[in-house]
């Protein structure tokens, strides 16, 4: 994808064309507000010009800008991401979680979970509109790890949290899927590769034993369930199955699935890392796959990670994950509970502690880590602020993901992520999809349902 800028000296929209790789549309955007508009390939110049686009976009420009700079700084948290424990019985090559946590770490006490969670509902009310349920996410190490607490709470605390379950699959056996489904808590399962050889290379218990077998299982034990999915995390070791994976992953049922790059924020996870072009071919190919078994079986695989792209292009407000924006949603629209009751802006800042905000139980609880000095430097990183993010004619498509690794990986709330460049493409496809007019069938039935058309060409 190449944007160039074209020149709009008054004050007021700036609108740029970008090149997405389409046979015959290219597309127009105002990156400050996230407009866009695809148009004729060989009428570019004139759909910059002073015309109908240009006066129709002006006269929506300031709508656009405030709904964007609501989503980027008026959000108030609504979901929380819990770690029961520090304990996970699997050691994955590369883990945002510090092995020493993982492999001799605590549980957090049944009491203090219940505390805890006693406490992040009182703050939940008095920041969320009544009758909306907050989000609670048991997300790691491996929660099950600490079963007995984590389904006290869910009992506890039922009428309170939409909760969630993030599990390596290994310890779902059919009771805790009998308790778990019967209290519509959804269910997110961890699997690399479609066979063992590959799911092995990077998720492997401490003693090198492989899990995939029982993760199948799980899967089995899950099909017609409503509220499942399957993270892969894409790194060197199984980017050219990714294919295969969304294979399998339709072939059993699985309604969605996430395919994750590789988050570089600890070293061991640079050393799987993928080169942006490559990981960008391997996800594409794995989309265009998804969409030929679509068309073959009228089933949907989700890949919700490239339909929060599509979502935040089509309907910025109606995203649903918080990773591609900027400010992210870390420490904003959720922030994350360690197992020993401290509050980081999300999961991945848990192994840094000088991102720790302090004690959720402690005196000033949430509201003091939203404030504290620990969180800020993550709230307020913004890519209107730094290159090569400031110019970018995609930066509120993508936010410049993730901070945590910007700041481990590349020195600091300035920089850019680890892949770049694969945002670009992500983007590029994601408007290539719409100006074939695919792009529903890559997102959840009833999406737009909640949305309003602010800007429609008509054309
Ligand atoms: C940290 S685990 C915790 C929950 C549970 N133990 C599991 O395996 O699903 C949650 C998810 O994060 C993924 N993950 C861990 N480290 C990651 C990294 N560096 N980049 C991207 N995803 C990562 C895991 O593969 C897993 O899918």
């Amino acid at each position: 994808m190449t944007a160039a800028a074209l020149s709009r000296t008054a004050a007021g929209p700036a609108l740029i064309s970008m090149d997405i790789g389409h046979d015959a549309y290219a597309a127009v955007t105002d990156p400050n507000t996230a407009f866009w508009a695809l148009v004729d390939k060989n009428r570019v110049d004139e759909a910059l010009a002073d015309g109908p686009l240009f006066d129709r976009y002006r006269e929506k420009a300031d709508t656009f800008a405030r709904e964007l700079h609501a989503l980027r700084f008026g959000l108030k948290p609504s979901g929380v991401y819990l770690n029961p424990t520090e304990r996970c019985n699997l050691n994955c090559t590369y883990c945002y979680l510090p092995d020493t946590q993982r492999s001799g770490g605590s549980h957090m006490p049944t009491e203090m979970l219940l505390a805890s969670l006693g406490q992040l509902r009182d703050y939940f009310r008095s920041v969320m509109p009544e009758g909306r349920k907050p989000r609670a996410i048991f997300h790691g190490a491996e929660p099950l790890m600490n079963k007995t607490a984590v389904f006290a709470a869910i009992n506890e605390f039922a009428d309170d949290f939409t909760f969630g379950l993030q599990t390596n699959g290994t310890l779902l056996d059919a009771a805790a899927v009998e308790f778990l489904t019967a209290r519509n808590v959804s269910i997110g399962l961890s699997l690399d590769g479609p066979v063992a050889g590959i799911t092995d290379a990077t998720r492997r218990t401490w003693g090198g034993k492989s899990v995939h077998g029982k993760v199948l299982a799980a899967m089995d034990k899950l099909k017609g369930y409503g509220s499942w999915s399957v993270i892969t995390t894409c790194t060197t070791e199984n980017l050219p199955f990714l294919t295969q994976m969304v294979e399998l992953f339709h072939a059993r049922e699985v309604p969605t699935c996430m395919l994750n790059a590789v988050r570089c924020t600890l070293p061991g996870a640079r050393d799987v890392k993928p080169a942006d072009g490559d990981m960008a071919q391997a996800f594409t190919q794995a989309l265009d796959r998804t969409h030929e078994l679509y068309r073959e079986t009228g089933r949907k695989l989700l890949v919700a990670n490239f339909a929060n792209i599509l979502i935040a292009i089509l309907a910025p407000t109606a995203r649903r994950l918080m990773c591609d924006i900027s400010p992210c949603g870390g420490g904003r629209a959720f922030f994350a509970l360690a197992a020993d009751g401290n509050l980081y802006p999300c999961s991945e800042f848990i192994g840094l502690p000088r991102f720790n905000g302090g004690n959720l139980l402690a005196t000033g609880g949430v509201e003091a880590a939203l404030a504290s000095a620990a969180f800020r430097p993550v709230i307020e990183r913004d890519v209107d602020k730094f290159a090569p993010c400031a110019d970018c004619a995609i930066r509120h498509f993508c936010g410049s993901p993730c901070p945590a690794e910007a700041h481990e990986m590349n020195g600091g709330m300035g920089m850019i992520g680890a892949f770049c460049e694969f945002y670009k493409e992500q983007v590029s496809y994601a408007l290539r999809l719409i100006a074939d007019g695919k792009a529903n069938d890559y997102l959840w039935d009833g999406w737009d349902e909640d949305t309003e058309t602010t800007f429609d060409l008509g054309c």
